[in-house]
């Protein structure tokens, strides 16, 4: 694990013992192509835990306009593609999850799965929707798009279940780094 990410951790374990609420984000549950609850309301220093219970999803960063297309910021959230392996979980191997500090709660972050057609089938989610860029609305941009031509399968990297289940806090939000530099 790089610098970067042990003062997340850090970070992360400063936020969790003084101030945090986590607030669960179900992935996939039940099969379905769904984030679970699909909006999140967070203040500053709260997580958000994307467990992921089945299939293959990831949680990638979009902006309101572009509902199915990456953020194109640099550090912007992108889980990688999660596979559950239910052998694994069957096991006592607790789902793969991903966490992410909120550092700004102004700052809305709008959420999308990339595997080719599930966002497009409404697989979106926002955490601190704000003023008149409502989940509602960013969903009916996203079901009105056709993403087969959007996607580049390749883009992103698949991360194994065991390693993400081994990171104490899942991959990190480089939001949150960017409050200690
Ligand atoms: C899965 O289904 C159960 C039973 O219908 C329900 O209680 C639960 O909320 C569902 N979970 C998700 C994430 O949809
Ligand atoms: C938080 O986000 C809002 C909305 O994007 C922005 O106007 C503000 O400058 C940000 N605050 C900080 C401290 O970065
Ligand atoms: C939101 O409100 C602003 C200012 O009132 C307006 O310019 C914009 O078009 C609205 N956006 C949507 C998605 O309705
Ligand atoms: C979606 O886009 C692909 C590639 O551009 C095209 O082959 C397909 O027909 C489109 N599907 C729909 C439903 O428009």
């Amino acid at each position: 694990m790089h610098a970067a990410s042990l003062l997340f951790v850090y970070l992360l374990a400063l936020f969790s013992t003084v101030f945090a609420v986590t607030h669960t984000v179900v992935v996939g549950g039940n099969g379905t192509l769904t984030f679970s609850p699909s909006q999140v309301f967070a203040n500053e220093g709260d997580v958000i835990a994307y467990e992921f219970q089945s299939g293959t999803h990831s949680v990638v960063q979009s902006t309101f306009d572009n509902p199915c297309t990456a953020a194109p910021a640099a550090n912007a959230v992108n889980s990688g593609l999660v596979t559950v392996d239910q052998a694994l979980i069957d096991s006592g191997v607790r789902y793969p999850t991903y966490r992410l500090g909120v550092i700004n709660a102004s700052e809305p972050l709008w959420i999308m799965c990339s595997v080719p057609d599930h966002c497009m089938k409404g697989m979106v989610m926002v955490v601190n929707p704000s003023g008149n860029k409502t989940f509602d609305s960013f969903k009916t941009t996203a079901l009105g798009l056709n993403t087969t031509a959007l996607f580049d399968s390749s883009a992103t990297a698949l991360v194994p279940q065991s390693s993400l289940g081994k990171m104490l806090v899942g991959a990190m939000a480089v939001l949150a780094v960017s409050l200690a530099l």
